[in-house]
């Protein structure tokens, strides 16, 4: 296929992995054991309600789009990964629950200036690497005095602890590239958004996790699963350290556990961050 004239190469070529690593592992069983609850809470924060237009960006298998269209509003899932979104069109069909679905990258977004009264993501722009680009096309497709809502895992907390751990097994990052878990950060979110919007809320809370009984058994579930572990243990392979990486996340999830012998607990920390354009 062509790559979009307003693509660079590189580009197209880092989205390329972006899409293969989303679509490894089973992301849409990690959303049925543990992520669940933050579509709602995302939604909730945004207040959607009857008649909204609302896209969500990097909507995956649609955890905060589905509850949108189960309160009546009018909602666009886009992704990255198609993989992601066909599963996501099923879980809808099963739900009753109607919605578009649209391959996007959040970089780069195949909507009009204006065209949506919200704009949300949960968990998911955040893993676009150049996000002040990210930022813009939010801002571009909200119309003014619209919604833009942001759940994303802060670098203090477990999720941001996960990306630290891996780091020194990864391949460098591409130039330019920048870390997910930044998007977690007050201040850094401020600083992309500048005087575009107006802040409503900004929160701080903790999801729940307590579907695994052995802290080790959520370190199996990521090696196994969660796309960006799986490509940080391909390279460790690659590079003769796969047994070290593996003991770290081991003792990552031992150190997060705070659980009881007979079942693991973890809190994940998380910003919510609910703006009006202006
Ligand atoms: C952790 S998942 C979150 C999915 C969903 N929002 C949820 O709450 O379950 C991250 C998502 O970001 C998507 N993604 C990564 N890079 C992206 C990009 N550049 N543009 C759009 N989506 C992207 C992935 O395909 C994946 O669905």
């Amino acid at each position: 296929m062509e790559p979009p004239l307003e693509s660079t190469l590189p580009d197209v070529e880092l989205k390329a992995r972006h899409r293969a690593m989303w679509a490894s592992g089973d992301y849409p069983s990690m959303v049925e054991t543990f992520l669940t609850p933050l579509g709602p809470r995302l939604v909730e924060a945004c207040e959607i309600g009857p008649g909204m237009r609302v896209l969500d960006v990097a909507a995956g298998t649609g955890n905060a789009s589905i509850p949108a269209a189960e309160r009546g509003a009018t909602v666009t899932a886009s992704d990255l990964t198609p993989e992601l979104l066909e599963a996501g069109r099923r879980r809808a069909e099963a739900a009753g629950a109607e919605l578009d679905w649209v391959e996007a990258d959040a970089e780069n977004l195949p909507f009009e200036d204006g065209s949506f009264d919200v704009v949300m993501s949960a968990i998911g722009a955040m893993f676009a690497p150049h996000h002040q680009e990210v930022a813009d096309e939010l801002v571009r497709v909200c119309r003014p005095g619209g919604t833009i809502g942001l759940l994303s895992w802060t670098p203090e907390g477990m999720i941001g602890a996960l990306f630290k751990t891996m780091g020194p097994f990864a391949p460098p990052p591409p130039p330019g590239a920048q870390p997910p878990p930044l998007w977690g950060g007050e201040e850094h979110v401020r600083e992309l958004f500048g005087d575009r919007v107006e802040f409503r809320s900004v929160e701080r809370d903790v999801l729940d996790v307590t579907g695994f009984e052995k802290p080790h058994d959520y370190a199996t579930h990521f090696k196994e699963r969660y796309g960006p572990t799986i490509a940080v243990q391909k390279n460790a392979r690659n590079n003769g350290r796969e047994e070290e990486l593996v003991e770290a996340l081991d003792r990552f999830c031992d150190e997060w556990n705070l659980g009881t012998p007979e079942r693991a607990r973890f809190e994940q920390g998380y910003l919510l961050t609910v703006a009006t354009r202006t």
